[in-house]
């Protein structure tokens, strides 16, 4: 029988046990005891199997530091939202071949020539965002696997790892959109898997920022099932939001002209109703955070959710009765953004865990704020 243990703490903490053969279980009609078994001198000269070449590379990379970790999960919450911005606008102006060249806009030119105009400028922002995301989206479980506290902290590693695979999937996403010639459903089915990476993200910088231990709750179970509820209401919200665009006439390509084709104001109808319970929602945070004494962050984060819906709920009637305009559109676009980024910042503002260890081992202080 053979065990093997991982050798270093860089590979996954899986012990592989091959069946016994035969031959392993039976007794060696020789065997000596082992203890004395000198190493032979010819293993020390052959060359090492290029597989250690490559995992001493992987050790001499530095360690990453919690504190930096929470700082590049913080850029990459901030660049995955920026991204459903950009994308928007791309959509909603027609810019998608604002540059009519890869990676540059215009054969040699860096930035957008201003004979591309507004949608050179709108096509190769885009890009740029996408590129830096896309390296944040890599570095990020590369960063956790050289944390120093690595270990521990498996919850940062997964979650790294979930953003990557989030990202692969958008790639992926984003070719069947076009190969389906931009479908109210592939660009709805992005936007919605945008939405999940940002919670993945918001979760993960959370969690970068607490240590190890278990979950505390510092408020009442009840309020985090209001938490969980409005999450889900909101996520019900942006679904129906893009079932009224993928309706309207902002669903796509303009001159594929695809829509799901429902009846649009009974949609934009659904869509306001689900807008209104969450406005009832975000009024009975304002006083559930403040009347169960939840932590300061919890507060703010309850605040940030009521000025958002408001925002969103204003806005979207605006935009309805004025016949979407593509200006109002796009902040309707970056409000939900920021509204779903509320909602789950309060979400994960109540439960909690102990800071990253700044304390003696053994000596758990909990303060609540
Ligand atoms: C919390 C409140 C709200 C949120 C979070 C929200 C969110 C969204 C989202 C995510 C979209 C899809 C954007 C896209 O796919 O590009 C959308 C579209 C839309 N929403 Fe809202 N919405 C809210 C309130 C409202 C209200 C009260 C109305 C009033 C009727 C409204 C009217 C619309 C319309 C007309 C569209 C389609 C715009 C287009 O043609 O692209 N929304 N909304």
């Amino acid at each position: 029988m053979r065990a093997r243990a991982p050798a270093d703490d860089t590979e996954p903490q899986v012990t592989q046990i091959d069946a016994p053969s035969a031959q392993d279980v039976r007794p060696a009609q020789n065997a000596q005891p082992t203890q004395n078994v000198q190493p032979d001198p010819a293993d020390a000269a052959a060359p090492l199997p290029e597989r250690d070449g490559a995992r001493s590379a992987w050790e001499r990379l530095p360690t990453v530091s919690p504190r930096a970790f929470r700082i590049l999960t913080l850029v990459g919450l901030v660049f995955l939202g920026l991204i459903v911005v950009t994308g928007g606008l791309v959509r909603l102006t027609g810019s998608g071949l604002g540059c009519p060249t890869w990676p540059q806009c215009g054969d040699g030119s860096w930035v957008p020539r201003s004979q591309y105009a507004t949608h050179g400028v709108v096509e190769f922002s885009n890009r740029m965002v996408t590129i830096a995301m896309s390296v944040i989206m890599l570095v990020t479980p590369v960063a956790a696997l050289r944390l120093a506290d690595r270990r521990e902290r498996r919850d940062l590693v997964w979650l790294s790892f979930g953003l990557w695979a989030g990202f692969v999937a958008q790639v992926v996403l984003g070719g069947i959109t076009v190969l389906t010639d931009l479908h109210p459903a592939t660009v709805a089915a992005h936007f919605l898997l945008s939405m999940v990476l940002l919670l993945n993200g918001a979760v993960l910088y959370r969690r970068a920022g607490q240590g190890p231990g278990p979950v505390t709750v510092t408020v009442r179970r009840e309020l985090l099932w209001l938490a969980r509820l409005t999450v889900v209401a909101s996520f019900a919200v942006l679904v129906l939001g893009t079932v009224v665009t993928g309706t309207g006439p902002h669903g796509g390509d303009a001159t594929h002209a695809r829509r799901f084709g429902f009846d649009i104001v009974n949609v934009a109808q659904l869509h306001a109703d689900g807008a209104m319970l969450l406005t009832g929602l975000s009024v009975a945070w304002l006083f559930a955070v403040r009347l169960a004494k939840a932590s300061r962050e919890a507060r703010r984060w309850a605040d940030a959710l009521a000025v958002t819906i408001v925002a969103q709920a204003a806005l979207g009637f605006t935009q309805y009765f004025l016949g979407i305009p593509t200006g109002l559109v796009a902040l309707h676009v970056a409000g939900a953004t920021l509204m779903w980024i509320a909602a789950l910042r309060l979400w994960l503002a109540l439960p909690d865990r102990p800071a990253p260890r700044t304390r003696p081992k053994g000596l758990h202080l909990h303060l609540n704020p």
